[in-house]
């Protein structure tokens, strides 16, 4: 069950490829665009390679909320990579959802290397409806139990 904290800071993992949306967070920067510091971006060259062994990873770890942003479609540079994400990912948060897990925990965005306003409202709200959320109800749990029960559930995505 999750809880409303008053003051809790969620933390956020991005995962960005690095063409576009990993830009286009670099553009924000760059044009001194204000946006909240809970956001950790890692950076993977395409987002085909983003699989949902990453986000179970970072549920593990106790990352509040995942946002996973890649090329639009039909602007990979790979050609088709983000395409295999783009079937991937939901079927995924509807697993997620059998463990419990609110699927609101993770965003799934497309953003280009020329939309570092779009990102940074992106961001700025993920906060908010993180902060809403409450911590991640899976934070103090046995990490074996949460691994053993997606992981059998990733196998077959
Ligand atoms: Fe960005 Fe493939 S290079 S999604």
């Amino acid at each position: 069950m999750e809880t409303n904290v008053s003051n809790f800071n969620p933390s956020i993992l991005g995962i960005f490829c690095h063409w576009c949306s990993y830009a286009g967070a670099d553009q924000a920067g760059t044009s001194r665009m204000q946006r909240a510091a809970n956001l950790r971006i890692i950076r993977v060259m395409c987002g085909g390679r983003i699989t949902p062994e990453f986000i179970i990873t970072a549920l593990k770890d106790g990352i509040d909320g995942i946002l996973i942003s890649h090329c639009h479609p039909g602007d990979c540079h790979y050609v088709s990579g983000n395409l295999k994400t783009i079937r991937r990912i939901p079927l995924f948060l509807s697993y997620l959802k059998q463990f419990g897990i609110n699927p609101k925990r993770i965003k799934y965005i497309f953003v280009s290397a020329s939309e570092g306003a779009k990102l940074t409202n992106i961001v700025n709200k993920f906060v908010e409806e993180l902060k809403i959320l409450g911590p991640s109800p899976i934070k103090n749990q046995n990490p074996n139990f949460i691994e053993k029960s997606l992981q059998n559930k990733v196998k077959i995505i």
